[in-house]
């Protein structure tokens, strides 16, 4: 493993001089990583996923950096997060007899090559000129499912276009039905796999507010037009569509939308947002396909417990019935073992992807997946766990 690990460093650092000297380059966006006047020096090739923050500091406007970086009112579930998986220890078993580990494994009968995926992901076209179609390109590269946010501001057709790689949309629900409804019709007819309803709405953080964090006038148009608000036209200020962007969303959902959902689609359904047993129990028994674990990254009501720290309740309520993802937190590859044993079948990132994006488009991302991918790798192996399967709680000491 760290032969391989360091061989693959080298590599890629000799990639950066090849690329440097002789002004070639595989893709624009592994140019953005090894053009000196935008990205960092061999020497600061990123190693964990915090190496990522810094680059992403430096790129983008201070604003962006803060939206995509900062959490909601004081940060408890922001910080919390991340600390919770530091509290939980992990004890292998000794003379395991395990020198390779299989990362793959299935998602809703997915096949991808590790339990890590792309959390949806507002905005991302506000980070890199790219956005969301790099990460969907990246995602495919890498073998695993881009959960692409219906706010990242590309439509669904372009992201199809972009990549044919494993594609969900995650749907913040139009207050329009007839509007939701041809928006997961399209989706589906453009490929997407699955559809994730996000529950936990409405965003409000300090800095956001301090910083009149908004999105260009030209591309909120594009992306109510995307979504087929298609009656918005240029002649509309750019208040007016931040004031029809406000309204235009239902943020009074119950689960009667389910109802409405499951009837109109045969798309898998996720919903994400659950943190209890008793939701988790709801979206079993409303027939659901899956669900994510996640307090949105600390996004959303502050004082909300970590995702890691109620992941085996409700693994426990679901009792194997759906599929359990989770997210929030995760920095390490470590942490994606930890959250397997506690019950999920797979993760997803959310800051780690839109940082390495922003410091270096697709390749960024890649890389992003690369290092977890090589931390897990290095997380099972010690632990003695040959397949994704094998990994579960005996492993810890909470
Ligand atoms: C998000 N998240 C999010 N979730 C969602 O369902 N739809 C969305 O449009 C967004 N937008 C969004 C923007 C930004 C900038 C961030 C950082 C996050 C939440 C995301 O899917 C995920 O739940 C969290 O990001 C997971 O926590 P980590 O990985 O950021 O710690």
């Amino acid at each position: 493993m760290n032969r391989r690990f360091f061989s693959q460093l080298l590599t890629l650092g000799a990639g950066l001089f090849a690329a440097r000297s002789t002004g070639a380059t595989d893709t624009n966006d592994r140019a953005e990583l090894t053009d000196p006047a935008h990205s960092a020096a061999p020497s600061n090739l990123p190693v964990t996923v915090s190496d990522f923050v810094a680059q992403a500091a430096a790129r983008l406007p201070r604003a962006s950096f803060e939206y995509v970086t900062t959490g909601s009112e004081d940060e408890v579930t922001l910080r919390d997060n991340v600390k919770a998986f530091r509290r939980i220890r992990v004890l292998p078993p000794l003379l395991h007899g395990v020198s390779t580990t299989d990362l793959s494994t299935t998602v809703l009968g997915q096949k991808i090559s590790m339990p890590v995926l792309l959390a949806p992901v507002a905005a991302l076209r506000m980070l890199h000129p790219q956005g969301v179609l790099a990460s969907a390109r990246a995602a495919a590269r890498a073998n695993t499912i881009c959960a692409a946010s219906s706010s990242a501001l590309n439509g669904v057709e372009e992201i199809a276009q972009a990549s044919d790689g494993p594609k969900w949309l995650q749907l913040y629900v139009p207050r329009r039905r007839d509007v939701a409804q041809r928006l997961v019709a399209r989706a589906e007819a453009a490929g997407f796999s699955a559809i994730v309803v996000t529950v936990d709405l409405g965003e409000r953080k300090d800095a956001d507010l301090r910083n009149r964090f908004t999105v260009p006038k030209d591309m909120l148009l594009k992306h109510l037009r995307d979504i087929g608000y298609t009656h918005l036209t240029d002649q509309s200020s750019h208040i007016e569509l931040i004031e029809f962007n406000a309204a235009a969303w239902d943020i009074s959902l119950n689960m009667d939308f389910f109802k409405w959902l499951r009837g109109m689609t045969t798309l898998p359904i996720l919903l994400k947002g659950v943190l209890s047993a008793d939701a988790a129990r709801q979206a079993v028994d409303l027939g659901l396909n899956g669900i994510v674990v996640s307090n949105h990254g600390g996004r959303r009501l502050d004082g909300m417990p970590a995702s890691i720290d109620v992941l085996s309740d409700v693994a426990q309520a679901v009792d194997g019935e759906i599929e359990i993802l989770m997210d929030g937190g995760i920095r390490r590859g470590g942490d994606v073992m930890k959250a397997l044993a506690l019950g999920a079948k797979a993760v997803m990132i959310g800051r780690p992807q839109a940082w390495a994006l922003a410091a270096g488009g697709e390749a960024g991302v890649i890389r992003v997946l690369d290092i977890l991918r090589d931390e897990l790798t290095n997380a099972m192996i010690a632990s003695g766990c040959s397949s994704v399967e094998s990994v579960n709680s005996s492993l810890l000491r909470t």
